[in-house]
């Protein structure tokens, strides 16, 4: 019979000082045995590794005794060995303790804390014995697991592969078996090259392969989230569904034989699981960002989070083209006007799209014409970097890829270089790839490879731009990246990125958004990390006129809702210009949060989120609806004790309705409230609403 040895945990207290630094870490006596469990602080979670049956090592997570995960398998298979799977030995354990805070250098709060148990287990696979097998020796392999109050995560530890050869790693087999049913919100993997759908809502048991972050209710309420985090050289992790509820890990793709390939030791990605009793509680999360690894750029104040316009929509709109001809949007007289608006406003950022020469052929598929150091003879970087400058305006740089990585790197550094000449301290990338897939470098001079949007090249292309960039102090947002785990701690220079349905699929995609996008990107796309939406389209206006599904009270939601330490206000400055008393609201909300939390969500139906400004004591409310209004009650009992406070709010007119002409109806006003105040507040059909609360007292 099995022996069950519970790890005991040492437990050192912590003493968090100012700069909230402080590290505790204890080590317990070692342990031997075919199984060791690890329990949460507050002690409701708990993950067990055991041996099964048949020799293969498994875990299982349960909460306050009732089963999260049921049995489920770890293990590797290789291209040049014998896998990681039947016959494997648990030879050893060890435990720690850690209670420590952190700050975040811009984010959606300012103080983090990481409180959790650990485990590391000692497990070791037979040698191979197949004929190709040059490794006969016992092959040792760590996981280390970590349970927090609020979720649990693991990684394998690899140790150098005997003989010195790289680790070839065909696929992983880690699964995740759903102990009970629940419904899920996913988008699919390995369908196309992106993360841009609209997510499925089904039953756990029909699900195909689904990206990460993936959500799931269960039935009696318990919200779980599976992601990954520290994305490092390694390829990104779907969940492909095998049978039942039981889902195992499949790598993304590479065009090498093996999905990773890595010399040396080396550590997994973390897999995650945020655990939470309802909706707000996934988002309330920090689980990813604690496992990241802290902050290697040391002090960041060179990127300041702010609000920007671009010369962008009008092409979404097709008013103007990327192009060069008539209709080029980056010209000199186009982008001054930019600058103008925006200095007028108090907007820190111009992104300027189309300046480059590379745009007139066939650039979303193969990239090749970019030039990312020569622009169009209409436009004029310097002179118009120094237009901007004593206005307190900054350019913001674009670098679409076409999913060309090979001309892309070839030219990184010559193109951070130039921007950072004059003054761009900010950079959107883009890896539109329609024709299919990235082209990468090959070994051999002119070689190309095909790669997938999210396989190990690709992780480590998009790190090679951020450490570039980081270099030369400028601030990176890919469009068409690779998902976000959790790497803006370790690198906080990775600002936003897409990685989700945007804000342009209301311009022209078929379908549009619809109302419930939003209150499910909260809890699926959102839980990964900041989002460059691009909202602000107060015209309501897509190409050719169409009307977006939306309210304009709405939009104003989308600033507090969809967190980003850069926001876009993405609409053209003459349609801004007709909506002033809709603008002050975007002008004043700001981009970096000393607080957030989610008042009240249900995934895919509404989320209304409070934030606090980080340079202020004034507090900022968003909320938003699916198709359906709702009266929403607000309690305020969040705000501090004895303190007073005018509300400003933008909610929805009476008439407004997002499937009406009625969709800019607005009811602004104020009102004075303390904590002891309920807010009652009406949301319609694809709805919502932002309220500024001043501190007033
Ligand atoms: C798609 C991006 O999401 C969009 O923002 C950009 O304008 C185009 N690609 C062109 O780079
Ligand atoms: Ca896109």
């Amino acid at each position: 019979m099995r022996v069950l040895l519970i790890a005991m945990l040492t437990w050192i207290a912590c003493n968090a000082g100012a700069q909230a630094q402080a590290q505790a870490q204890a080590q317990a006596p070692s342990h031997t045995g075919p199984a060791a469990s690890v329990s949460s602080p507050d002690g409701r979670i708990r993950i067990t590794i055991s041996i099964d049956g048949e020799g293969w090592a498994q875990y299982t997570v349960g909460r306050d005794d009732k089963p999260l995960i049921a049995p489920s398998r770890l293990g590797f298979r290789f291209t040049d060995q014998d896998g990681f799977g039947r016959n494997t030995r648990l030879v050893g354990t060890k435990t720690a303790r850690h209670n420590a805070h952190w700050e975040l250098p811009w984010g959606e709060r300012r103080r983090v804390t990481d409180n959790h148990n650990e485990l590391l287990v000692d497990l070791v696979s037979p040698g191979g014995s197949d004929a190709m097998s040059d490794n006969r020796a016992d092959r040792p392999i760590a996981v280390r697991v970590r349970a927090f109050d609020n979720g649990i995560g693991f990684r394998y530890e690899f140790s150098a592969r005997a003989g010195g050869k790289p680790w070839r790693i065909a696929d992983e087999l880690t699964e995740f078996v759903i102990a009970a049913p629940g419904t899920a919100w996913w988008i699919q993997a390995g369908d196309w090259n992106r993360y841009e759908y609209l997510y499925h809502q089904t039953p756990v048991e029909e699900i195909s392969t689904a990206h990460t972050p993936m959500t799931v209710r269960m039935a009696d309420g318990t919200h779980l989230a599976f992601h990954e985090a520290a994305l490092v050289d390694y390829a990104a992790m779907w969940l492909q569904r095998v049978d039942g509820r039981r889902f195992r890990a499949t790598l993304s793709p590479s065009s090498q034989g093996s999905k990773v390939e890595r010399s040396g030791a080396f550590t997994t990605p973390w897999r995650t699981i945020r655990i939470a009793d309802n909706a707000g509680g996934l988002y309330d999360n920090d689980l990813e960002l604690n496992l990241n690894e802290p902050n290697t750029l040391g002090n960041v104040s060179w990127f300041t989070p702010h609000k920007y316009v671009g010369v962008w929509w009008q092409m979404h709109l097709e008013t103007a083209s990327w192009s060069s001809g008539p209709k080029h949007g980056a010209t000199n007289a186009n982008v001054r006007r930019h600058i103008d608006f925006a200095a007028e406003h108090g907007f820190r950022g111009v992104l300027v799209e189309g300046w480059n020469v590379g745009w007139d052929g066939n650039w979303f598929g193969n990239g090749r014409d970019f030039d990312f150091a020569r622009s169009y003879p209409d436009f004029d970087l310097p002179a118009l970097a120094g237009y901007a400058r004593p206005k307190g305006v900054h350019l913001i740089g674009h670098h679409e890829t076409g999913g060309n990585i090979a001309v892309y790197e070839a030219g990184l550094d010559a193109a951070l270089a130039l921007y950072a000449r004059h003054g761009v301290d900010a950079v959107k990338t883009g890896y539109v790839a329609d024709a299919g897939a990235i082209i990468a470098p090959g070994d051999a001079p002119g070689e190309q490879r095909i790669e997938w949007h999210d396989g190990q090249r690709m992780a480590q292309h998009h790190l090679r731009v951020v450490k570039a960039a980081a270099a030369a102090r400028i601030a990176i947002n890919p469009h068409e990246p690779i998902k976000d785990t959790g790497l803006r701690r370790t690198y906080p220079n990775w600002v936003s990125r897409e990685g989700a349905r945007g804000g342009e699929y209301q311009a022209w995609g078929t379908p549009g958004n619809g109302p419930a996008h939003v209150p499910t990107l909260v809890f699926t796309r959102m839980l990964a990390g900041p989002m460059d939406y691009t909202p602000g389209v107060l015209s309501l206006k897509g190409r050719g006129g169409r009307d977006l599904e939306s309210t304009i009270a709405r939009e104003l939601a989308l600033y507090v809702v969809l967190y980003s330490p850069i926001q876009m206000v993405a609409d053209v400055p003459e349609n801004l210009e007709k909506y002033p008393r809709e603008l002050a609201f975007i002008k004043q909300v700001p981009t970096d949060w000393a607080e957030t939390r989610v008042l009240s969500g249900e995934v895919g139906d509404f989320a209304i989120i409070a934030r606090q400004d980080r340079n202020g004591p004034d507090w900022y409310l968003g909320g938003v609806t699916d198709e359906n209004a709702r009266n929403t009650i607000i309690d305020l009992s969040f705000l501090p004790k004895g303190t007073r406070w005018r509300a400003h709010i933008w909610r929805d007119g009476d008439a407004a309705d997002y499937r009406t002409a009625a969709r800019h109806d607005i009811t602004i006003e104020q009102r004075m409230l303390t904590p002891a105040d309920r807010l009652d507040i009406r949301m319609v059909p694809g709805g919502g609403f932002a309220i500024r609360l001043e501190k007033i007292g």
